[in-house]
Parts: structure tokens; C-alpha cells; sequence
């Protein structure tokens, strides 16, 4: 079992998918969540269960001065903050010909800026603090290309090579920066996806099934944990064997 006892970790998207998983994950820990989303604060405390030591808060994480409001009222309240998990993100699809370049500037905006102003936020009180633990969460579509997903792809590439500059930058300081690469994972995200394309994507993954909110939230946790002491630059495909192997029958030999 993870321990996060006393830990103050800021996790964003905590009202869906990865991120309620991991706000959960986080009390189930030990640690005391601010939890950190679009809509009702109420509705997101109750689905993660918050307790009276957490905090559930309503942000946009493209509003660079809300971000780090935030993050300073956190900070203030909690007398700390150990960790951040950027788990907020939306999946915007299309080719180059095809989207509209909203779409390309949204993509950006949530996927990667909004990581960098939840990083650039937190980071100060960390350093102050002597460290701290910072997990991005990319995608196996950072990681290799995918068809008809360019604005999605380049976002979540950006949040990998994010995640190894801010590591190179604040290693010094004792603060760890480590990505997570979902495969297909069971969420409202990926809930839209048709029969043909679900059983397609799942059977690329070696495990063949998608996976759960929980099998990513848990590596999450160890990233955020003094477990992980050494890891740091690190991006871990929690992917099911995705990114491992392609499934091409050439034969037994
Ligand atoms: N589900 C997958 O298969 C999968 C695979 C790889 C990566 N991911 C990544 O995992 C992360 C979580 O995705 P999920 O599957 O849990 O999706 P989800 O849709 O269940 O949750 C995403 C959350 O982000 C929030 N959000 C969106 N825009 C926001 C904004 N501007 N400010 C604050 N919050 C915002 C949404 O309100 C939502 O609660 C995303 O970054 C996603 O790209 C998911």
C-alpha cells in the first residue's frame, strides 16, 4: 500500500476518470487532497469522497491568474504542497486539413499550457519546501503518432518533453517530475468510442482489454510517493503493452 500519510497533493481533472481515481487513491493513502476541476466543487467532493481536511475547488487550468490563486490559497490553508497530479485534459481529434484551428489552439491550451501553469504554480512552494513530486499525465499518443488525433498527439508529446524540462530544471531542488502514459483507459473520455473502434483498441493493447482508472491512479500514487525517492524524468507506459509490442502474426519463430 502506498503511503501519502500527511502528504498535500493538488490534483487537477479530480472530478472524472484518472483523476477521481487518483483523489481517492490519495485519501485512501493518507494524504489530504485539493481537488481541482471545472464545475461544482460540492459534486466533486462527494464523488471523491473529500473529508473535512481536503479541499474541492472549481479552476480552469487555462486561467494562468486562477491557477495560481489556487494554488497560493492551497498552500496557505494546507501550510503545504507536496505533490501535484495534472490530470486535467480533454481529447480533441482530427488531421491538420481537417480540425479547426480552435480546436488545435484548445488541445494546446488545456492539454500542455494548462500543465505548465499548474507546474509553474506549485513549484515555488516546493522548492521553498526543499522538494516535491510532480506527475504529468500524457499518453500513449505522445508517445507514438495516431491517426486523426494531431491536436491531441502534439499536446500530450509536449507534456512529455514538459515533464523532462521540468525535471532537468528542479531536480537540484528536490523536486521529482515524472509522466504517466495512459493506453486506453475505461473513462468518460473514451466512453463515446463505438463498438468497432473500442474492440479494435482494446485488442492492440497485449493485455487486450482497456484499462481501469484505478491501474493508472496507482502508479500515480507510487510516482507521488517517497517510494519513487530515485525516479525522476521519467515517463511510465501504463498501457496494457501497448507502446511495447506491435500484434503483427509473422509466426512462431
Ligand atoms: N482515458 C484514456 O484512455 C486516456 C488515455 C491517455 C491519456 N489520458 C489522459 O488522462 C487525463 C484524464 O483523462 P480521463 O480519461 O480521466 O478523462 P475524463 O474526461 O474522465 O476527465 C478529465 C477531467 O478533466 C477536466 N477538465 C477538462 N478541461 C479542464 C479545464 N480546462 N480545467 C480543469 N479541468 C478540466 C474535465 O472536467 C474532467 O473532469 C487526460 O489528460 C487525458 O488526456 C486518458
Amino acid at each position: 500500500m502506498t503511503d501519502l500519510a500527511g502528504k498535500a497533493i493538488f490534483v487537477t481533472g479530480a472530478a472524472s476518470g484518472i483523476g477521481l481515481a487518483t483523489a481517492r487513491g490519495v485519501r485512501a493513502a493518507g494524504g489530504r487532497v485539493i481537488a481541482a476541476d471545472l464545475g461544482d466543487p460540492g459534486a466533486m467532493a462527494a464523488a471523491a469522497g473529500l473529508g473535512s481536511d481536503d479541499r474541492a475547488i472549481s479552476l480552469d487550468v487555462r486561467d494562468a491568474a486562477a491557477v495560481a490563486a489556487a494554488v497560493a490559497e492551497a498552500a496557505a490553508a494546507f501550510g503545504r504542497i507536496d505533490g501535484l497530479v495534472a490530470s486535467a485534459g480533454i481529447s480533441v481529434p482530427g488531421a491538420v486539413t481537417e480540425m479547426a484551428l480552435g480546436d488545435w489552439d484548445e488541445a494546446l491550451a488545456v492539454n500542455l499550457t494548462g500543465t505548465m501553469l499548474c507546474a509553474r504554480a506549485v513549484l515555488p512552494f516546493m522548492v521553498a519546501a526543499g522538494g516535491g513530486a510532480i506527475v504529468t499525465v500524457a499518453s500513449i499518443f505522445g508517445m507514438t503518432g495516431g491517426q486523426g488525433n494531431t491536436p491531441y498527439n502534439v499536446s500530450k508529446g509536449g507534456v512529455l518533453q514538459l515533464t523532462r524540462s521540468l525535471a532537468a530544471d528542479y531536480g537540484a531542488a528536490g523536486v521529482r517530475v515524472n509522466a504517466v502514459s495512459p493506453g486506453y483507459i475505461a473513462t468518460p473520455m473514451t466512453a463515446m468510442l463505438p463498438e468497432p473502434v473500442h474492440s479494435a483498441f482494446a485488442n492492440m493493447h497485449l493485455l487486450r482489454r482497456p484499462g481501469q482508472p484505478g491501474e493508472v491512479a496507482a502508479v500515480i500514487l507510487f510516482l507521488l510517493s517517497d517510494a519513487a525517492s530515485f525516479v525522476t524524468g521519467a515517463n511510465i507506459a501504463v498501457d496494457g503493452g501497448f507502446s511495447a509490442a506491435q500484434l503483427i502474426p509473422i509466426g512462431n519463430g
